[in-house]
């Protein structure tokens, strides 16, 4: 459990009373009891207000308002309002603004706007943390830790305390120059360092620039690598550091920072590790589809290995920020929070409780609107909502989602892939794995977004689209997992580079030519109005139409042991393999050698899971019924979610149970869903 302090799914979220007059609070008291929230996560930008200058500290409203909240039995995910420095600290101490990556100082304004490796900014942070954590340590309201905000929400920081900085943290990793020239295949273009001062953060006036399909553009992908790998460590370290003086005085007490699904700056693999437990702000865009959506809790879920994650942030109807801020239908905002819960969420908080009158964010949504009372929709909403999960008690809580199919997920290759040159600027490659995703979610099938330090072994099938980074130790792990009776597919530009982005010479893909057993000689890539064709061979892939539409990359491969299931209808390479297996001891290996349409995956993947023993959690449900399940102690609970605009009616299969949320009992025949609604079924063993 979070913190067993408040054993249910705590309901509300970011909680700005700074500023408003003393006069709303009790108003804004009142109508978080109607709204049955119970947990605020307060002072995130409370910084200015609680340090006016160097020495004097001011924690007088957040005495008041911990204790007032405490009084209303309302829990507090207490920030440590880092994100955001006063002004006076600009003014005093340039170091802690940016230079930016054109290599321009930056001015005060904005947030996350630190320099992560300023002093200044270290200093003070570390010391509002312990103040913070000194102070309210035995305060009954405290439930967990918020460090910081959305680290690594704004700009990248090049000034020259991050290029020492990182000079420190390239001799840790490397040891030696030398060393360094190698990883970076510094010979070529004459790139050789004679002196750890002649490297220079690699910006757009070094070896960067802004490239096309909102990629980076690099001379050198070894340095740029590095520098992200460096820039996501500065800022964890940052963490580090707050999280460090809060446990010298609160060891008990979770500690999170919230993070922000794909995002591409951090490597949130190395963040969880030190994370208590992970949280996490969604914000779908406009258009996303709820698979997405899906797949970036799973991604959350994954990176405590299953472990029940908090929803930080979401809106409860609009945000400010993109062309046009569309409202929440009614219902919407119910059925997304249930999403997060139904993929191993223990918390449903929103930003924000109540809407700014000033500055950027005052159109964005909150549970309290600009007219101050309780008679709105979304206010309804969040108090049916409120209520209801208050009668969820501790039923779900702690219960783990589970799943016998996994997908690799790996920031450094991401990285790597998209700031390669050639042989293809299309390839995204959150695109890529969510290609995979969305071909089991269609199909009901439960996924893991798991690293490569995960534990294979509970997995019947490991997809690893796009390995083109093979990490030290991968390749065996996967053997010794395919070996042993596990399965796995492999994608087109696998096995490619080492983890510096050196090839790995012999022939692609790499160290993954044994265990998939295929050399790839070549690499075709597809502009965008070009398409080749994967004809079906054989009957055992029988289900399937005889052809796919593939494109953007084509492997050029050889069989080298593995066989082949389907070729290439067009071009010079017509006839040559573009889908094969390999029998290797226990399992089988898959490598899929270039980008099929959609089509062939929703017809494919569920096929090979139904051979590998994994069923969907519900066969046949209607387009846009979303299901999940969680268990704890041999219990099971169903999630049934209805993304659809109208009413559907779901077979599940002669299961019965209870329908948690209205108490009604489900009998084995087919359940009806209106639009957007939810159901959480305590199944009958
Ligand atoms: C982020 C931040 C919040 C707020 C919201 C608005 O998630 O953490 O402070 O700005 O975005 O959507
Ligand atoms: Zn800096």
């Amino acid at each position: 459990m979070i913190n067993p302090n408040k054993p249910k799914i705590w309901y509300g979220g970011d909680y700005n009373p700074e500023q408003w007059e003393k006069a709303v609070w009790d108003e804004d008291l009142r109508m978080f009891k109607l709204a049955g929230i119970d947990l605020t996560t307060l002072n995130v930008f409370g910084w200015a207000k609680n340090q006016p200058d160097e020495d004097t500290y001011d924690f007088g409203w957040l005495d008041e308002m911990m204790d007032k909240l405490h009084a209303k039995g309302i829990g507090v995910c207490l920030a440590t309002s880092t994100a955001a420095y006063p002004a006076w600290m600009a003014r005093k101490y340039p170091d802690v603004l940016q230079v930016d990556f054109e290599g321009k100082k930056r001015k005060f304004g904005g947030r996350h706007n630190f320099c992560p490796n300023s002093p200044t900014y270290r200093k003070y942070a570390v010391r509002m943390a312990e103040k913070l954590a000194d102070r309210y340590k035995d305060h009954p309201a405290l439930l967990t830790w918020h460090i910081n905000n959305e680290y690594g929400g704004a700009g990248t920081c090049y000034c020259d305390n991050c290029e020492t900085a990182f000079r420190k943290w390239l001799k840790e990793r490397y040891g030696t120059l030398d060393a360094v020239n190698h990883a970076w295949n510094t010979a070529f273009w004459s790139h050789i360092f004679y002196d750890w001062e002649d490297i220079v953060a690699p910006s757009g006036i070094s070896e960067e620039w802004a490239g096309p399909n909102g990629r980076m553009g690099t001379y050198f992908e070894g340095i740029s690598l590095d520098y992200m790998r460096f820039y996501s460590d500065s800022l964890l370290q940052c963490f580090k550091l707050e999280t460090e003086a809060i446990k010298k005085h609160t060891p008990d007490i979770p500690v999170t920072t919230n993070l922000m699904g794909a995002f591409k700056k951090l490597d949130y693999h190395q963040w969880a590790k030190h994370m208590d437990v992970v949280s996490w702000d969604n914000y779908p865009g406009p258009g996303a589809s709820y698979s997405f959506t899906a797949m970036m809790h799973d991604l959350m879920r994954g990176l405590k290995e299953g472990q029940p994650f908090m929803l930080m942030e979401q809106t409860p109807s609009q945000v400010n920020y993109h062309p046009a801020n569309s409202l929440k239908s009614p219902g919407v905002m119910r059925l997304l929070s249930y999403q997060a819960v139904a993929r191993g969420a223990d918390t449903i908080l929103f930003f924000q409780m109540r809407r700014s009158v000033g500055a950027c964010e005052k159109f964005h949504g909150a549970v309290i609107g600009h007219a101050g009372h309780e008679h709105t929709r979304v206010f309804r909403e969040c108090a049916e909502l409120g209520t209801e999960v208050g009668k969820l008690g501790d039923a779900l809580l702690d219960t783990r989602f589970k799943a016998k199919v996994a997908i690799l997920f790996d920031w450094n290759n991401w990285w790597a892939v998209e700031m390669t040159s050639g042989p293809t600027f299309s390839l995204k490659y959150v695109d890529e794995v969510y290609k995979y995703y969305d071909a089991l979610y269609r199909a009901g099938i439960a996924v893991d977004m798991i690293s490569v330090e995960a534990d294979l072994s509970e997995y019947n099938l490991v997809i690893a689209p796009v390995m083109y980074m093979v990490k030290q130790g991968w390749a065996a792990k996967l053997e010794r997992y395919v070996k042993a009776g596990g399965s796995v597919i492999t994608t087109y530009f696998s096995g490619i580079v080492n983890e510096t982005d050196l090839v790995i010479p012999g022939g692609y893909p790499g160290e993954l030519r044994k265990l998939f057993g295929v050399w790839t000689e070549e690499i075709d890539a597809l502009p965008a109005d070009r398409f080749n064709r994967i004809i079906l061979q054989g009957s055992e892939l029988g289900g399937l139409q005889p052809e796919y539409k593939c494109g953007m990359l084509c492997d050029l491969i050889h069989p080298k042991g593995a066989e082949v299931k389907a070729v290439y209808g067009d071009h010079f390479y017509r006839g040559m393999p573009a889908l094969t297996v390999n029998q290797f001891g226990a399992g089988e290996a898959w490598y899929l050698a270039t980008s099929p349409e959609a089509a062939f995956l929703q017809d494919w993947l569920p096929q090979i899971c139904t051979s590998y023993g994994i069923d969907p959690i519900v066969s046949a449900a209607p387009e846009g019924v979303e299901t999940t399940i969680r268990s704890k102690g041999g219990q099971d609970y169903l999630f049934v979610l209805n993304h659809n605009g109208s009413a559907v009616t779901v077979d599940l299969g002669g299961r019965s149970g209870i329908n948690l949320l209205t108490g009604e009992p489900v009998e084995g025949s087919p359940i009806r869903l209106t639009e957007y609604d939810v159901q959480i079924i305590k199944l009958n063993h």
